[in-house]
């Protein structure tokens, strides 16, 4: 599938970030499949795949509230310079040093006892080998927390119509792709909705800043009336006001007979 380069549209990101309410939805349901998993365990081994600039696990961080003796951190994130700005915003959460994953130190800790991939497994070259790779990390008794839209969240629908216009499929994975591979694990599932509202101020730039979040490279190749159109039906006085969800999946690995 198609790579995307999150360094290029790094503030139109920021501004989807800023406007909706999703993190905040995504951070309540990871908190929910979380609750109780700290206690007791004197070291947590976390790896945020796909950590961007570590804006969201700040978030999620803040909630769990996990003593920062107990929690190791490991992240990776395709664009250098936001791993090292997650590396640290998030090192006040951890008493020990943050890794990368590749990194000799990761090497020597096979095993994760939380795997967070939170809205990334879209822009993976290979969704199947990627899934196999994050579940061989996965420590037996821990758990591996993806979100991801599928084709009824209404970013996923103007990807469609973008890419229609194009006329090609949408080169990403999306929630349901996931949910197929998984299917093929021995793992238990279970599924769970977030809904979350984006709402900004309604101008030609905005939309157009959502758009580039959305379509990247691809956006200067499609009609752009077409796509900014689009936005209309979510018109509310003089705002975009668009109500959603997202798929979480919580999955663990079954015991081994
Ligand atoms: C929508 S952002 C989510 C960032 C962060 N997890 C969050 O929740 O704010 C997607 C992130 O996935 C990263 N990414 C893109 N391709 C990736 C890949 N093949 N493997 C891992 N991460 C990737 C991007 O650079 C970007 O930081």
């Amino acid at each position: 599938m198609a790579t995307k380069d999150f360094g290029v549209i790094e503030t139109d990101y920021a501004f989807f970030m800023s406007h909706a309410t999703e993190a905040k939805s995504d951070v309540e349901e990871y908190a929910r499949k979380l609750v109780g998993f700290g206690n007791g365990r004197s070291d947590i081994h976390l790896l945020d795949f796909g950590c961007g600039t570590g804006e969201f696990s700040r978030q999620l961080l803040d909630a769990l509230a996990w003593p920062k003796a107990s929690l190791y951190l490991t992240l990776f994130e395709p664009v250098d310079h936001q791993q090292e700005i997650a590396a640290k915003r998030l090192s006040c959460y951890s008493d020990h040093a943050i890794a990368s994953l590749g990194e000799a130190s990761y090497d020597q800790r096979p095993t994760f006892d939380v795997i967070l991939s939170n809205h990334v497994l879209y822009y993976a070259e290979n969704l199947g080998q990627t899934i196999d790779q994050l579940l061989e990390r996965l420590h037996p008794e821990g758990k591996m927390l993806l979100a991801m839209a599928g084709h009824e969240n209404a970013l996923i629908k103007l990807w469609k119509v973008g890419f229609d216009l194009l006329n090609q499929p949408i080169p990403y994975y999306v929630a349901e792709d996931v949910a197929e591979n998984l299917a093929s694990h021995d793992v238990r599932i279970e599924m769970s909705l977030s809904h979350y509202q984006l709402r900004f101020p309604d101008s030609e730039e905005n939309r157009w800043k959502i758009l580039r979040f959305l379509f990247g490279d691809y956006l200067r190749k499609i009609p752009r009336e077409e796509l900014l159109q689009e936005f209309d039906p979510y018109v509310e006085d003089d705002h975009i006001a668009i109500n959603t969800f997202s798929e979480h999946f919580l999955v663990e690995l079954n015991a081994k007979a």
